[in-house]
């Protein structure tokens, strides 16, 4: 808050200090949300939530867009109605079904998740923050969500969103991460106790519909009247970001091998670490410096003719990006790669769509065909 009072202060001496956020915010909040809610298929207006729903959508929007999330939790929804049905799928079927929203360990906490609810709590998800959080997959803000939208617990979600709705609001100006937890609890200060689901998903939807990181709406802002930062002309700016650390670069060669039958050559990945037991195009290790042919070409998964594809799959990943080179090669369907590759299995290329494939193998796949 030191920060926030100075902002206040830097404004000349005389002039009208920018309130504080007023007390009914959370109403005046709640009243636009009554208006201008977005219509989301897992909410419900007015009327009982189901834990599952909420669980399903809130372990799919970790860092994942609304828009990229609905037909995935669709599909879910249509295929495993309820925990039960989810606990009892193959853990590969999820895999699969998840494939394309990335961050492969959440399908695994998922179905995890899910077992323990179905096995060992009859079905029910607990309904409070702290047995949330003893759940896998489960974080503070997931767990917040869900004791508020499907419990109404009076909790507060505090997302990327959130932080800087409240950010805005109060001025903070120290940056981010550094204010985090200063921003949580700025947050908790808004909370209502009734309504306290709804008052978290409209925090969320004033973040992404009007409060948005560039040029904010603020004329159509029903929190415009008491936001501190409007009133100091600085909302475009907060909230402050120290520099992020450049994320390291990995490089590593692909080989792509091609069946004359329209099949590719994948294998799986291990159980645990990145992309955990996912199937994926063979590749050289990734490391730090580049990777030469000659040495990679050891780890190639048949014997051919492998030839450079032209250019570079870029693929970030959290901790670091990285860049492959693809080779490629096609495997006559008699020769003996086709028949007894030495690590990996062949699959149609009309069944990737099937098959728990990251984005980033699907990228370098498009790559190796697109100039074939
Ligand atoms: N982002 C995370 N959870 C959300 C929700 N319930 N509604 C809209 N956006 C969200």
């Amino acid at each position: 808050m030191a920060r926030a009072r100075g902002a206040a202060l830097a404004v000349a001496e005389g002039q009208r200090t920018p309130q504080a956020s007023p007390p009914n915010t959370a109403e005046a909040l709640l009243r636009w949300y009554d208006r201008e809610a977005r219509v989301l298929p897992w909410r419900v207006r007015r009327g009982r939530q189901d834990p599952y729903r909420v669980w399903l959508s809130e372990i799919m929007l970790q860092q994942t867009t609304v828009k990229a999330v609905i037909p995935y939790y669709m599909a879910f929804l249509v295929r495993w109605p309820d925990v039960v049905s989810l606990a009892a799928a193959p853990l590969d079927d999820v895999l699969a079904a998840w494939a394309g929203l990335g961050y492969y360990r959440r399908a695994r906490n998922l179905h995890n998740c899910a077992r323990i609810v179905a096995r060992e709590q009859g079905g029910r998800f607990p309904d409070s923050e702290d047995a949330l959080r003893a759940l896998p997959g489960i974080g503070p803000y997931t767990a917040a969500a869900i004791a508020a939208i499907a419990f109404e617990r009076k909790a507060t979600p505090v997302d990327g969103n959130v932080e800087r709705v409240v950010a805005r609001l109060f001025a903070v100006q120290e940056p981010l991460p550094a204010c985090k937890a200063e921003l949580k609890q700025l947050a908790r200060t808004l909370t209502p106790a009734a309504r306290s689901g709804d008052h978290a998903q409209a925090m969320m939807d004033l973040g992404a519909t009007i409060c948005t990181p560039k040029r904010p709406s603020c004329e159509r802002c029903p929190l415009s009247h008491g936001c501190r930062a409007r009133a100091l002309g600085i909302a475009d700016g907060l909230p402050r970001r120290s520099a992020k650390p450049e994320r390291p670069v990995r490089r590593g060669i692909a080989f792509l091998a091609l069946r004359e039958d329209g099949h590719v050559l994948l294998r799986k990945r291990p159980e645990t670490g990145l992309l955990g037991g996912m199937l994926e195009v063979p590749s050289s290790e990734w490391r730090e410096t580049d990777v030469s042919f000659q040495k990679a070409a050891q780890s190639a998964p048949v014997r051919g003719n492998w030839t450079a594809v032209p250019g570079v799959v870029v693929h970030v990943f959290t901790h670091f990006r990285l860049e492959m080179q693809v080779y490629r090669t096609v495997v006559e369907v008699t020769s003996k790669g086709a028949r007894d590759p030495k690590k990996g299995q062949w699959v149609a290329r009309r069944n990737l769509d099937r098959v728990a494939l990251p984005s980033v193998m699907r990228k370098i796949i498009a790559h190796g065909l697109r100039t074939k």
